[in-house]
């Protein structure tokens, strides 16, 4: 397994960019299955998801193919209606194709994605609504059997905004007959993508980035071409860094508005950031004042940058409080922080984080996505020599990482353990 060797306290300076959305990509490839013939996607980012994803259509007789920054999906042929257990348990996104593939083809079978890192995760509300769309759903061996005689219009409540379920209902509405309302959906920018990939489609979307959308089922649907919106977590991720190291750090082609949340928290804490247009400047200005936050869905402080902004509090001045309020086991970044020297400790959903002069480098374990970007970061600052281990968890979600960070004067080493 890969590692990094971080050498910590350069700082960070020059331009830094940002790839396009992982998590917008996915469910816009997975979109794909809806239309006979190939559907392009612009700017994905080259990431062990994006191609994981890209094996499963392939496996379910997609022609997939990546070329440049182009990835090309042809699902005129699909043979296989199923998404097999190993795809989905390396990757919860791939249970998304239960969606186009009831739409389309009136049955799927694919596997349950299983608990992961973060939490259970279940799938109870995609099946919720895909039954209201007249789906009749068997749960057999470990496996979703999904059949209809044809999708419906029907309105539907979510319990609660789920981004995956929010997804997965817009893509099988797309050919449902009849129009869907999605009440208290999710309302994340990848939301608003992938509306505007399936209006590229033919499908008309009202609402999208609100909490209740209407889809406007259509039977005559064409391939899109699209550019995939720029990843608000990357961007955000490199946010946080040029608050922790920036001198000054300017990145280019992020949207602010889609890290609010987060930019009303970094300058909280004292960072200096100006933003004009798709750059933006950071640079730590004097000592880090600490800042409670509390995860929400969007516009609300994305779960997704919490391992990075408690990175960040670790050298605050002072005390945070951050609460966890979206995955119930989201603080596996928490012991590992304290190997650094950090001072945190967890109450339930809540991490009470006590600000310490300084970090000192350590090896420490990556446990998934977002908290090994959170590593990678204290890294950054940590006096002396940081190794973060499994680091295949970054590769899944941040395109050239160590590259990028270095290109920006951080010296960080990738070896083999
Ligand atoms: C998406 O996951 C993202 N993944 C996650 O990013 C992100 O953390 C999450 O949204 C929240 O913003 C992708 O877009 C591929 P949810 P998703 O459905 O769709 C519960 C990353 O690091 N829930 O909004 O799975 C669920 O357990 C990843 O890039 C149910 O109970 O998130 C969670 O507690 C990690 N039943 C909460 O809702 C359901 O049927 C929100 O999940 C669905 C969800």
């Amino acid at each position: 397994m890969d590692a990094f060797r971080i050498q910590g306290g350069r700082p960070l300076r020059g331009e830094i960019s940002v790839s396009g959305s992982k998590n917008a990509s996915l469910p816009i490839m997975v979109a794909a299955l809806l239309a006979e013939g190939e559907s392009v996607l612009f700017g994905a980012p080259d990431l062990v998801d994006v191609r994981t994803l890209g094996q499963l259509l392939a496996h379910m007789g997609a022609g997939v193919r990546r070329e440049g920054r182009e990835t090309k999906i042809d699902a005129t042929r699909i043979d296989k209606h199923e998404a097999p257990y190993d795809l989905v348990r390396t990757m919860r996104a791939s249970f998304l194709v239960i969606g186009p593939l009831l739409a389309r083809f009136g049955r799927a079978r694919v596997s349950l994605p299983g608990g992961c890192a973060i939490g259970a995760r279940p799938v109870d509300q995609h099946l919720k609504a895909l039954e209201a769309l007249g789906a009749t759903l068997h749960i057999s061996h470990g496996y979703v059997e999904a059949e209809t005689k044809g999708l419906c219009g029907a309105e539907i409540t979510f319990d609660f905004p789920t981004v995956g379920g929010t997804e997965n209902l817009m893509i099988a509405a797309s050919l449902a007959k009849g129009q869907t309302v999605l009440n208290n959906a999710a309302c994340e920018p990848e939301i608003v993508d992938l509306a505007l990939a399936l209006g590229e489609m033919g499908v008309r979307i009202e609402g999208a980035g609100t909490e209740r959308l209407v889809v406007h089922g259509t039977d005559k649907v064409r391939p899109y071409r699209h550019q995939v919106v720029c990843d608000r977590i990357e961007f955000g991720t490199f946010l946080v860094a040029g608050a922790l190291a920036g001198e000054p750090l300017t990145i280019l082609g992020g949207v602010a508005d889609h890290q609010a949340a987060l930019v009303d928290k970094l300058k909280k804490s004292g960072a200096d950031i100006a933003i004009d247009g798709p750059r933006a400047t950071v640079t730590r200005a004097g000592a880090i004042r600490p800042v409670d936050l509390r995860t929400a869905p969007y516009p609300g402080f994305p779960t997704d940058m919490q391992a990075q902004l408690m990175a960040l509090m670790t050298v605050a001045d002072g005390v945070s409080v951050i609460t966890e309020t979206i995955f119930e086991n989201r603080f596996m970044h928490v012991p590992e922080l304290n190997r650094l020297g950090a001072d945190i400790r967890v109450d339930g959903g809540k991490a009470v984080v006590h600000g310490v002069k300084t970090l000192s480098g350590s090896t420490v374990m990556a446990t998934d996505l977002r908290a090994s970007a959170g590593l990678v970061l204290a890294g950054l600052v940590a006096e002396g020599e940081t190794v973060v281990r499994r680091i295949y968890h970054l590769d899944r979600g941040y395109e050239h990482l160590a590259d990028k960070l270095i290109a920006v004067g951080a010296n960080i080493q990738r070896f083999r353990e």
